[in-house]
């Protein structure tokens, strides 16, 4: 464990000369800088020929670095299979849903599945974990590079296939029980074996979604095969050093929570300008929030990954956005101010460590337009000078430990899959969803913990269930047994695990026994009212049978929230302003303290410390209602301002 929080930087020491690795070093450590990450796209330099090996300028930049205070997350390079391997074995490229293969060029360029280059994958990882497993300036490592990235976690290859029947058989045992369970009488689809099974590509109508759904749960078991083989050989070379790997923001294609299980760091790669551009369903439905935060982020997209990652393991960000980055559909220099700002929100959701993507700013190939922390001739750019102040900044306060919050989010990843597979309403996005209630409790002052299915959930006051299709009535049920308050939300309870529907459309104790669906777009909401707040269901509005108290009524008849013996249950998808009304509403029910929150301005408790971030344009003041000493910053915050707040209590 790190003794408090700290900065680091990505570097590739490949792409420069020699001659300035030290004053980099140098200029990093000078900067506050204390971690570096290397080596993730090296292999053409680590080994430029099959079996040949060349150490010696890896061995060097590692004692540059170390020998300069600097401590290295050394990483295994296998996003990027150099050519001469591509060329051993063609096979090896992911085939993608069209049936095209994602050729040499660029990076990510495997399967998963390919039992070659998985082979090749964990020799090159021994090769890297003998040579610095046991290096003084190793610290950590990182497996691969975000897994998944451009659209890879699927391979429609031959190695897929092969390794899909298997599961399959391993899975249902005899294939009459998986065509009971797909429901293959349908349409004709029987299979008379295993090997008849296909890919769910290229079909002339959607697939079986029964087939779809374990396709994706077959894919994401082969990464966690995939890290958990990397994993297994470091821990033998490097035991005391702890492994990690860099997820993304707003990708949801394999079970995080599975593949951190092998992991001791749950890291991911933050680049919320980046993240607000390019996740469509905001950008399409929250044209405001895109314009007022355009240069700083969306105020709650950061957190809620803090808060998804640092359930799953030690929270490091791997990769920080440093300046404007070059993939998104607009790609703007962040406010003066963001850099620093991103920076303490993370350490106020837990961060150990706050990595920025890159060093300086590459002259060459792909993104060539991203900033660093220092412009291509070497000058600062200006996050390094954020950076800098955050340095000095984190010498000087002392964080304390951070204590399990009193409301829990639940979110599961097969869940977002069912979604996803059996959408009904084109509208309906999971993680857009997530996003919303975490938002309304984010706005009424709340701090959260999110957390999967296995969580223990002694302790929390309330838990917040925003959409589960095929939760089970076991742990629904561990829920309510610890006592908190319950908010389930639309589309609970819908679906059996092998995803057919259940013969009683939702959970018992929620009050409402759901009948039909009014599946909508986005922009066809239905007016509700619910204690005298006027408002709207959105995308997803259940009908059904009340039993239980009811709250609220709309012209179509139905409540607006049910509650049971065990809990409540919202029957639709409320707009933000309702949405954070019924949030405030649970949260007193629940013993716990609100308030409304000016609209930009959010706070996350660590300890007896409260962190403000202003994600606004206008001035924010902190409201009376947080009592005690500023020990960063002011109660009068700027834009992508920073006030940090001891708390009386
Ligand atoms: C990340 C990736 C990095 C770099 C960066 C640019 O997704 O891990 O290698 O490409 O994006 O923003």
């Amino acid at each position: 464990m790190s003794s408090g929080p700290e900065l680091g930087v990505c570097y590739y020491p490949e792409h420069w000369s020699e001659d300035l690795w030290i004053t980099d070093a140098q200029n990093m450590h000078k900067n506050g800088i204390r971690w570096v990450r290397i080596a993730e796209f090296a292999w053409s330099r680590i080994e430029p020929n099959p079996g040949k090996y060349e150490w010696e300028w890896l061995d060097k930049a590692v004692d540059i670095l170390g020998s300069n205070g600097l401590k290295i997350v050394m990483c295994t390079p296998t996003p990027t299979p150099p050519k001469w391997l591509v060329d051993q074995m063609p096979d090896m490229v992911a085939i993608d849903e069209n049936g095209r293969p994602r050729n040499f060029g660029s990076r990510r360029h495997y399967s998963f599945s390919h039992l070659g280059y998985q082979k090749e994958s964990q020799r090159i990882t021994e090769a890297v974990a003998k040579r610095y497993g046991q290096n003084k300036f190793v610290q950590a490592w990182q497996t691969d590079n975000e897994y998944g990235c451009h659209e890879t976690t699927y391979s429609w290859c031959s190695s897929s296939l092969t390794q899909f029947r298997k599961w399959l058989e391993k899975k249902y045992k005899s294939i009459d029980e998986l065509n009971k369970s797909w429901g293959n009488v349908f349409w004709s689809m029987e299979y008379r074996s295993f090997s008849e099974i296909e890919l769910p590509n290229l079909t002339v109508t959607e697939a079986n979604p029964s087939h779809n759904f374990d396709f994706r749960k077959f894919s994401s078991d082969q990464v966690k095969n995939f890290n958990s083989q990397q994993v297994k050989i470091i821990n033998e070379y490097s035991p005391e050093r702890p492994v990690s790997h860099n997820y993304m923001g707003h990708f949801v294609e394999f079970d995080h929570r599975e593949v951190s299980k092998d992991l001791e760091i749950a890291a991911w790669n933050s680049y919320p300008l980046g993240n607000l551009q390019n996740m469509q369903i905001i950008a399409r439905e929250d044209k405001k929030l895109v314009r007022d935060c355009f240069n700083m982020g969306d105020p709650d997209f950061q957190s809620y990954h803090h808060d998804l990652y640092r359930g799953m393991g030690r929270l490091w960000i791997m990769e920080q956005q440093p300046g404007p980055v070059n993939w998104a559909k607009y790609n703007p220099i962040p406010k003066a101010g963001a850099v620093r700002m991103w920076t303490w929100e993370a350490f106020a959701h837990d961060a150990e460590v706050v990595s920025y993507f890159r060093w300086r700013q590459a002259p060459f190939a792909q993104e060539q337009m991203h900033a660093g922390l220092m412009y291509r001739d070497n000058t600062p750019a200006v996050g390094s000078r954020e950076a800098l102040q955050v340095a000095q900044e984190i010498q000087k306060i002392k964080l304390p430990r951070t204590q399990k919050s009193e409301i829990a989010l639940l979110h599961d990843y097969e869940a977002c899959w069912m979604t996803e597979l059996d959408g009904q309403t084109e509208d309906f996005h999971y993680t857009r969803l997530m996003l919303d209630f975490y938002k309304a409790i984010r706005v009424n002052g709340g701090s959260l913990d999110v957390v999967g299915k296995e969580a223990d959930f002694k302790g929390y006051k309330l838990v917040i269930i925003p959409s589960f299709v095929h939760l089970s009535s076991e742990i629904f049920n561990k829920i309510a047994l610890s006592g908190a308050k319950i908010l389930a939300g639309p589309r609970t309870g819908i679906k059996t695990p092998d995803f057919q529907i259940p013969k009683n459309l939702s959970l018992e104790g929620l009050g409402y026994q759901v009948t039909r669906v009014d599946a909508l777009p986005r922009e066809l909401p239905i007016e509700v009212e619910w204690k005298g707040i006027k408002g709207h269901l959105s995308v997803w509005r259940e009908h059904g049978n009340s039993s239980g108290v009811s709250e609220g009524n709309s012209k179509d008849g139905m409540p607006v929230i049910t509650s049971g013996n065990k809990g409540s249950y919202l029957c639709g998808w409320p707009d933000s302003n309702l949405l954070s009304a019924i949030m405030k509403d649970q949260m007193t029910a629940a013993g716990l303290k609100s308030i409304s929150l000016p609209e930009y301005l959010r706070v996350r408790q660590r300890g007896d410390l409260l962190f403000f971030t202003n994600y606004g344009e206008q001035k924010a003041v902190i409201p009376d209602f947080y009592k005690g000493d500023i020990i960063l910053g002011s109660r009068k915050m700027g834009q992508a301002d920073v006030t940090i707040l001891r708390s009386e209590g």
